[in-house]
């Protein structure tokens, strides 16, 4: 080694050892600063996104359900009905087809909600809509029968 390189070499030693004593430095600071307060407010910022909230608890007071209403006899057709009403599946009354309706209509309209809503041979029950009022059923029925 000689004196240029032997220079070099602890000049390089003495910055490393800067450096060194630098992050030792810097993380002692770190260190020293998470603490208390600023650690609180890591642990907040780095806490899960959203919390669940429960009907009854009081994170969800003041909160409404988007009213939803009751939906109209053509949703309930298409989404609960139409599946057996459309083709006549297992002799069901065709949508809007008077032959098919009369009969049935002579027996009352309020006989035929009752029918929609009890089940009557292979129509089951509320046509199996299990969260379907009576109401939206009967306005399914009106859907189904309107202009007979
Ligand atoms: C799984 C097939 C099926 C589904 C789904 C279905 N129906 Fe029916 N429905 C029938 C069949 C079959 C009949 C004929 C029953 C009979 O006369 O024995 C019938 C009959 C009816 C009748 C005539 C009742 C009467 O008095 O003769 C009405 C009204 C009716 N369905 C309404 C509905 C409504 C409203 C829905 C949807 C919410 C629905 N159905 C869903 C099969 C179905």
């Amino acid at each position: 080694m000689n004196i240029r390189t032997a220079s070099l070499f602890s000049l390089t030693r003495a910055r490393i050892l800067r450096i060194v004593t630098l992050c030792v430095a810097a993380v002692g600071l770190a260190s020293m600063s998470v603490a208390g307060p600023v650690e609180d407010s890591i642990v907040d910022r780095i806490k899960p996104v959203g919390t669940v909230c429960v009907a009854g608890d009081d994170c969800a007071k003041g909160l409404t359900m988007a009213a939803t209403g009751p939906r109209s006899g053509e949703e309930v057709y298409n989404s609960a009905c139409m599946a057996c009403h459309t083709s006549g599946a297992a002799g069901a009354p065709k949508f809007r087809i008077k032959a098919d309706w009369t009969a049935r209509l002579a027996a009352g309209l309020e006989t035929v909600y009752a029918n929609a809503i009890n089940g009557k041979g292979a129509m089951p029950a509320k046509g199996l809509c299990g969260n379907c009022s009576d109401e939206e059923i009967k306005a399914a029925v009106d859907h189904m029968i309107e202009g007979i």
